[in-house]
């Protein structure tokens, strides 16, 4: 295995390796010291040699192997915070059986690192040219306890089944009852599951017949090919090149894009929240709630020309949640406080219908600050139960801290 391999390594690209691992535990994406071990010795570049090594290194950085006709890309190397945060979210332990869907060589690298001689990594991607890709990298790396396989994901690999854990590192719609049969009772199923639009990295832990999540992160993948092809489509609302602007369906009722188109041309209308967001502290949570709450909430999704023109006031490469209503919508923005930590929530309306809009997104945010987000509370240690906020108490020598839901 590697070992041997980084012994022979130069000394830069093991620097790189450990200037790698230091950011992932400092984003959190690595924790547990067995998974930064895998990451420190696993030479990732071997598998991307047509990319500058540094940038392989890169924990956002993931490497393109494979672009469509239409220009999406199909095919990668994960970037090394995806990839850590997916290893970590399935708990692999020596001796363990896994399965990948999606192969690339180096996650199944780190996979065979972690279970060790004794355990077995099979690694299955729909394409015969990644799987080429993925023995040769194997091969020459020297990781000899991993099965490539070429078939399409969506039937798992029953020659080698049960599996104590089965990782998909493709974007899924569904979850084919393959994966689930295939999982040892109490295993766990790691997958980019899209809902709605967006796409979570959730851990599934297998009870029976039924799958119960157990964490799940935002994240973005290329789309699974196949029998379970299912693809977001794209509503072009704004199509001046370079500036585009459209809305990503997913099951959503088709827009009305010329009037939408028309309305983007109106003056804005804003309307605010009062509720905060800390400057780190993510929309995750806020977003899950705005899905299920709202029906026709695509994600819009702007060129950053169309930002720096003033035409949207986001760009995330991810979209934001925007409400439709006919021929106006309303998406989720913020603005900043005067605590320079905090930002505002609020919603930007165009259209006839915009303020409406604006003002509906705004109350379900408001919402969710109410109902659904969870505060935490700090109180010195000694501070009688009956002046406390109901919640759970967890008491500490200095402190008592207490967690409440609505
Ligand atoms: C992001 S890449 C996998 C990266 C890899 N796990 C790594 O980082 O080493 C996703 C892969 O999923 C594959 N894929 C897409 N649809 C699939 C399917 N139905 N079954 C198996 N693989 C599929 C693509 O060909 C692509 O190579």
């Amino acid at each position: 295995m590697t070992t041997e391999n980084s012994d022979k390594t130069p000394a830069s690209e093991q620097e790189l390796r450990d200037t790698m691992v230091q950011q992932l535990i400092e984003l959190g994406a690595a924790r547990s010291p067995r998974v930064v071990a895998a990451f420190r010795s696993v030479p990732r570049h071997l598998a991307a040699p047509d990319d500058e090594m540094a940038k392989v290194y890169e924990p956002e950085q993931a490497a393109i192997t494979k672009t469509d006709a239409s220009g999406t890309h199909i095919s990668s190397v994960s970037a090394p915070r995806i990839q850590a945060m997916q290893i970590e979210q399935a708990d692999i332990q020596a001796g363990m059986s896994v399965l990948e869907i999606g192969s690339g060589g180096v996650n199944a690298a780190y996979l065979a690192e972690l279970v060790g001689e004794q355990g077995q990594v099979v690694t299955m991607d729909i394409d015969s040219y990644v799987t080429e890709r993925a023995k040769d990298f194997l091969k020459t790396t020297g990781y000899r306890n991993v099965t490539v396989i070429t078939a399409d994901g969506e039937n798992g690999v029953p020659a080698h089944a049960p599996y104590d854990r089965i990782i998909v590192t493709v974007q899924a719609a569904d979850i084919p009852p393959a994966w689930i049969h295939q999982l040892t009772e109490g295993g766990r199923l790691v997958v980019p599951l899209r809902m709605r639009g967006m796409t979570r990295t959730i851990a599934f832990v297998r009870d029976g017949e039924r799958l119960v999540s157990d964490g799940f992160e935002l994240c973005g993948f290329v789309p699974m090919q196949g029998v379970g092809e299912n693809r977001v489509s794209l509503a072009l609302i704004h199509d001046t090149e370079g500036e585009e602007v459209g809305l990503r369906l997913d099951s959503h009722p088709e827009p009305d894009a010329e009037a939408l188109g028309a309305a983007l041309q109106t003056p804005r209308i804003t309307a605010w929240s009062g509720v905060t967001l800390a400057g780190d502290e993510s929309s995750e949570h806020l977003d899950l709630w705005l899905t299920t709450a709202l029906d026709n909430l695509p994600l819009m999704a702007a060129k950053p020309a169309a930002r720096q023109r003033g035409l949207v006031a986001s760009a995330s490469p991810l979209g934001v949640p925007a409400l439709v209503e006919g021929g106006s919508f309303a998406y989720r923005t913020v603005r900043p406080t005067d605590d320079p930590d905090r930002f505002e929530l609020g919603a930007i309306g165009h259209g006839p219908a915009g303020q409406k809009v604006a003002e509906l997104l705004v109350e379900e945010i408001q919402a969710w600050d109410r109902d659904h987000r969870a505060h935490i509370e700090v109180y010195p240690a000694g501070t009688p139960d009956d002046q406390l906020p109901a919640g759970r108490i967890i008491d500490r020598p200095h402190t008592r801290v207490i967690i409440s839901w609505p």
